[in-house]
């Protein structure tokens, strides 16, 4: 029988559509539209595409939008100076610096200098303690669409073993958190695990976050299990795939994400929301 599909691309429209809602109900009363400011550094040809997206979803619900555009060897102090504007900005809730930055810039530097409640992706240390904490204010955005993903499902999610192949900043340590959160049992699992394929077998719910087209084999998933597949890698051929075996994995497991139209477009969904939820935090105080 083949999995129920998840229909990322559907979902992520109804959020925005209820989050472009909002927004008129917040300018009709006189207020501000939730402002968001991207920066871009250097050229990186995936990192144009996913720039171009936000920016472009920011225009469909209402947003202010300001994407930064920085030259490849533009230096760390002129960067941390420019997050130091953005963050005293009154009209900008949300600072979002694409990664991944240029070898002379700081990673880790950068993103401590957001402020807390501008750091719309989640991934300043404030953030990511207040999620292993249970105490979570803004959430990494993939993370986060993945279990709006899940909670479409209908699928109970407490006292499952949930498995999470990959242990990035981005998507694997956060999503553990996410799902420990929902009290699933958690493995997160990456380039030292041994019987890789045993622990995926054992999993209720997958998350495959590893950047290896088609990674994931059908015989490897447990039957009625619900697959989430992060990856996107583009073929020889110029088509989009995931890290998930699509054909076979789908004649195995309840749910499954397709790509492109799965996880993609819910990162974006989400991050519209967490700027809702920052404009909201920055209106109040
Ligand atoms: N690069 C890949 N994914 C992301 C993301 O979610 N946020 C940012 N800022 N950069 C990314």
């Amino acid at each position: 029988m083949s999995a129920n599909l998840l229909d990322g691309k559907a979902i992520a429209a109804d959020l925005r559509n209820s989050i472009k809602t909002e927004v008129e109900a917040i300018t009709t009363s006189g207020q501000r539209p939730p402002g968001l400011a991207v920066i871009l550094v250097g050229d990186n040809p995936a990192s144009q595409v996913y720039v171009r997206n936000k920016q472009k979803a920011c225009e469909e619900v209402g947003f202010l939008s300001e994407l930064i555009r920085l030259d490849p060897d533009t230096s760390q102090e002129h960067l941390l100076s420019l997050i130091d504007d953005l963050n005293h900005r009154e009209e900008i809730d949300g600072i979002l610096v694409q990664l991944p930055l240029p070898e002379q810039i700081d990673e880790e530097t950068v993103i401590e200098r957001i402020l807390p409640t501008k750091d719309v992706d989640g991934f300043h240390p404030y953030n990511m303690g207040r999620l292993v904490l249970r105490m979570p204010l803004l959430r990494p955005c993939t993370p986060k669409g993945i279990m709006t993903l899940l909670e479409r499902t209908g699928v109970e999610l407490a006292g499952k073993d949930a498995v999470i192949i990959g242990q990035s900043n981005i998507v694997g340590r956060p999503m553990a958190l996410e799902l420990l959160m929902a009290r699933c049992t958690i493995t997160v699992c990456h380039s030292k695990t041994k019987d890789l394929e045993d622990k995926i077998r054992g999993a209720d719910i997958l998350v495959a976050a590893v950047g290896r087209p088609n990674f994931v084999q059908g015989s490897w998933v447990k039957p009625g299990a619900v697959v989430i597949d992060v990856g996107i890698n583009r073929l020889d051929n110029g088509k989009l795939c995931g890290d998930v075996d699509f054909e076979a994995v789908r004649e195995v497991a309840d749910w499954i994400t397709p790509v492109p139209g799965g996880v993609g477009p819910m990162t974006i969904a989400t991050l519209l929301e967490n700027t809702l939820q920052a404009a909201k935090l920055h209106q109040v105080s």
